[in-house]
This record gives structure tokens, C-alpha cells and sequence, in this order.
């Protein structure tokens, strides 16, 4: 157990006070989570700026978000209060390893101070990226990226302060230390991966996520029930290996731990709740809206801390190999799988798969999600949470597998060589398994219903 976890007691009275604000939620309330000291304010993203005696600030935004409230209101306050910065609107929609290089050259071009990330994922990422090579001006692109991709060597230098405002109800990098980009000649997702790259602050506001069209609400909602759901079947924290003695090299993702438990128990409790509420019955929702957007904090916490596993770890080459496949809602001129859909598709096979590991966590998640499992035995666990996901996701509207993406069976081989390499996270799940698993787990993928 390191700092980031001895952190999480007091996260957990945090999330106490939070579930009994969350059922009567003030939608008016601007939460705002400081990730590393822990403590929770009503903010304004710019007399923090003022606290941390920002000179010069680095905005960072997607070309699309650039255009829209949460961006217009961040900029309009920056220039109300005569704070200096920069914007660069330029981050690509799932990033990759050439468009993080662009952020990171804009950001190495001057000598900013502060950064300030308003988008979902993408942005919060590219801005940590920027942020972080800004500050190592030697480091070779691939010394920070996880291994055995990259080098994986820690970072020991500081990084300036970087001020996250999440757009989305889903990735929760505004709570986690990780940065994910498409490594472009792998045909697969990576990242960087450190405690140091974690933003000070989150200014986590509801009214942000108004405008989020139905589909990117939708999955980033994935993202959040299966960050939730692989945390809290992740392989124990006592039970991963190595354990290096020296805490710089220990993992950012642990194993799940009764702390995190918390964090990721409680945040599928409120997606069970509200995610069809939020995702397609009534954008103007808002006490879903703002639970959600609340439930992609608690899981960020949660896998931040224990990781996830499988349904990530083979998202990233179904993310990489995309052919044609343009999503719906998303305002990208290039196709996408997007993250929170590439990660849902697996998540009936990979639960089925893991659920004779810890066959009690599978069954007490099917039930959060509305399964009756009052007669279930250990051994029904896996096909029973299996069947309640494919039941949530057809009510929600979910491409039928991997097969409405553009995959079919002749892609195995080259989506289970792009799982190989995500040991960061595939070693995390509680089954061990062989690249004939990997390939039953994306055959058993290519049609949900
Ligand atoms: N760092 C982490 O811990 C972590 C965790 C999970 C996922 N990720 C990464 O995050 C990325 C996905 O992020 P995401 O799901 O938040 O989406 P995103 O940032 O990719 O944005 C998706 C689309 O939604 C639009 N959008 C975002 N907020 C909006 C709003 N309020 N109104 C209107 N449009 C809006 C964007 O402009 C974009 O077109 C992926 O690259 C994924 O790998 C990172
Ligand atoms: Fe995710």
C-alpha cells in the first residue's frame, strides 16, 4: 500500500458525504475534487489560477468542444480577470502518438506556468502528455510510455500545475495518473502511466456536460460501469507481482484493494441508477446528468488506484485497427471506435470469463445492475452478469459487437496481438489466460444479442 491509497480513507468519508448529497443533488453546486490533497470546495477555476500565481496559462481543447459552453465560459473568465494564455484546440478525439507530439511542441514553445484541460479524455490526456515533456525537454517521447511499449522509466522530475475540467461522465482522467494515446504503428493503445502526471485539481461541474450528444454520453457511461466492474474484479492488490521495494517503480494500478472497493462499488450503485436515465431518455436530466458525471469521479478514484483489466486491455487494438467505422454523435473527421464503446463491446464475454476467479464480486455486481440472484449459485455467476450486461447494453442501444464495428473473425490474430503487449492492465485480471483465451473472448464479441 503506498501514499495514493492511505489517501483513499479519507476519500472514502469523502464519498460517505457525497452519497448523501447525491440524492439530493444541488445541480447548481460546482464540485470540485483536488485529486492529490483531497479536499472538496465550491471552485472557480480561475481564482485557483490566481492561488497559483499563474503567469501564463496553457488551455488545451478539441476543435469541437472549442465552440462550446464549458470552453466559452472557462476563456471568457480567464479574459474577465486579466490572466494570460494560450489556447491550443487542436487535440485529436482519441488521441495518438503524433497529435500527443503536436500538443507537446506547442507546449514546449513557451514557458507556461499552469496548464488548464476542458474536454473529455482526449484533452485531459494530451494535456498531461504536454505538460509532462514540457517539463522533461530531453526525455525521449518513449522514456515515460508504459513498457514494454515504451522505456516505463519513472518520473522524478515536477510538473507544472494542471488544472483538469472534465466534459464528459466517463474517462475520470481528471482523477487518474494516466494518459492513453493510439500508438499508431502498433495499431494499438498505450500510455503513460505515473502518479506524477495525476492534475492537482478537477473542477468537476455537471453543468459542463449539458451538451454532450446522446451517443458520447452513452459511452463515456460504458467507460464508467466498466472501470467500475474491472476494478472491482481486478486480481487483489496482494496477489500482483512484482512488489518492487522501492515505491517510484511500483505500479500506478495496484489490484483492487478494500479501498478502492469503495470507490467502485459505489459508482456502479449510481450508474445502475442513472445511466439509461442519462443516456438516452433525457439529456435535461440533470440530477442523472450530475450523478453521472459524480460516478466517473468515484470510479476514477477507484480504478485509478486498482486498475482495470481484460475489457481495457482489449480495447486498445479495437480502438488501433478501426477501419471505416464512424460514430455516431461524434463531431471527428476520421473513424473511430470510441473508447467507452471499445471497451463494452468484450465486457459479457470477459465477466463470463473471469466470474469463477471471485464468483461473489460477479454475482453482487449482476445484482447492482438488476439481476435477481436470489437463486444463483457460484457457478451461474459469469453467464448471469454476462446476460444482465447484454440486456443493459441492448436497452441502451449498443452496436451488436464487434461485428457492427467494421470486425469480423478473420481480425482475431491482429486484435489479440494488440491485447498481448497491455500486460500494464491485462495482468490485472483475475484469470490468467492464454492467447487462445484472448481469441475465444473476441470470437464470443462479435455479436451481443
Ligand atoms: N486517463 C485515463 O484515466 C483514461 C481513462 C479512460 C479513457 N481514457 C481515454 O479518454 C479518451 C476518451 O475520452 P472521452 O470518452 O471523455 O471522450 P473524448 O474526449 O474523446 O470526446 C468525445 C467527443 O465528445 C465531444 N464532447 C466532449 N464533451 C462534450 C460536451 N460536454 N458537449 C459536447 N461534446 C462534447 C468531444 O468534442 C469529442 O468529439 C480515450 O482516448 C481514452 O483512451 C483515459
Ligand atoms: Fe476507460
Amino acid at each position: 500500500m503506498n501514499t495514493s491509497v492511505t489517501m483513499t480513507t479519507r476519500q472514502a468519508e469523502h464519498c460517505r458525504q457525497q452519497e448523501r448529497k447525491l440524492y439530493a443533488p444541488d445541480w447548481l453546486t460546482c464540485w470540485s475534487f483536488l485529486c492529490v490533497c483531497v479536499c472538496v470546495c465550491v471552485c472557480v477555476c480561475v481564482q485557483d489560477l490566481q492561488n497559483m500565481r499563474a503567469g501564463k496559462v496553457c488551455v488545451m481543447t478539441d476543435r469541437n468542444l472549442a465552440g462550446l459552453p464549458p470552453m466559452r465560459s472557462v476563456l471568457e473568465s480567464l479574459v474577465r480577470s486579466g490572466i494570460e494564455h494560450k489556447v491550443y484546440d487542436n487535440v485529436r478525439v482519441e488521441p495518438t502518438d503524433t497529435s500527443f507530439k503536436e500538443a507537446i511542441a506547442f507546449a514546449k514553445k513557451e514557458s507556461f506556468d499552469v496548464f488548464v484541460a476542458v474536454g473529455g479524455g482526449s484533452v485531459i490526456d494530451t494535456c498531461k502528455a504536454a505538460n509532462l515533456y514540457a517539463c522533461h525537454p530531453d526525455a525521449d517521447f518513449l522514456d515515460f510510455v508504459n513498457a514494454p511499449i515504451g522505456r516505463g522509466k519513472p518520473i522524478t522530475g515536477a510538473l507544472k500545475p494542471l488544472i483538469a475540467v472534465p466534459t464528459t461522465a466517463g474517462t475520470g482522467s481528471e482523477t487518474t495518473g494516466v494518459a492513453i494515446f493510439d500508438f499508431e504503428h502498433l495499431k494499438a493503445k498505450t500510455g503513460i502511466a505515473s502518479r506524477a502526471i495525476k492534475p492537482t485539481l478537477g473542477v468537476v461541474d455537471p453543468l459542463h456536460t449539458l451538451h454532450m450528444p446522446e451517443r458520447v454520453a452513452a459511452n463515456s457511461g460504458f467507460d464508467v460501469l466498466c472501470h467500475a466492474l474491472e476494478s472491482y474484479t481486478a486480481l487483489p492488490y496482494n496477489m500482483r507481482s512484482p512488489c518492487p521495494p522501492n515505491p517510484i517503480n511500483r505500479p500506478a494500478y495496484q489490484g483492487s484493494n478494500p479501498i478502492s472497493d469503495v470507490w467502485s462499488r459505489h459508482a456502479l450503485n449510481v450508474v445502475a441508477k442513472y445511466m439509461k436515465r442519462y443516456a438516452v431518455r433525457d439529456p435535461e436530466d440533470k440530477e442523472a446528468r450530475s450523478s453521472m458525471h459524480l460516478a466517473s469521479v468515484f470510479a476514477g478514484i477507484g480504478f485509478g488506484n486498482a486498475g482495470v483489466h481484460l475489457c481495457h486491455g482489449m480495447s486498445y487494438p479495437i480502438a488501433g485497427n478501426v477501419k471505416t467505422h464512424k460514430a455516431k454523435g461524434y463531431n471527428v473527421d476520421h473513424p473511430v471506435v470510441p473508447h467507452g464503446l471499445s471497451v463494452v463491446l468484450t465486457s459479457p464475454a470477459v465477466f463470463n470469463f473471469t466470474a469463477p476467479m471471485c464468483p461473489e464480486r460477479h454475482l453482487e455486481a449482476a445484482q447492482i445492475l438488476g439481476a435477481d440472484v436470489s437463486r444463483a449459485k457460484r457457478e451461474d455467476a459469469g453467464p448471469l452478469l454476462a446476460d444482465t450486461l447484454r440486456r443493459f447494453l441492448y436497452d441502451l442501444e449498443v452496436e451488436d459487437g464487434l461485428e457492427a464495428v467494421g470486425y469480423s473473425k478473420e481480425d482475431v490474430p491482429a486484435l489479440v496481438k494488440g491485447t498481448i503487449p497491455q500486460e500494464r492492465v491485462t495482468k490485472l485480471s483475475p484469470r490468467e489466460h492464454t492467447e487462445e483465451d484472448l481469441s475465444h473472448l473476441f470470437e464470443a464479441s462479435m455479436k451481443l444479442y
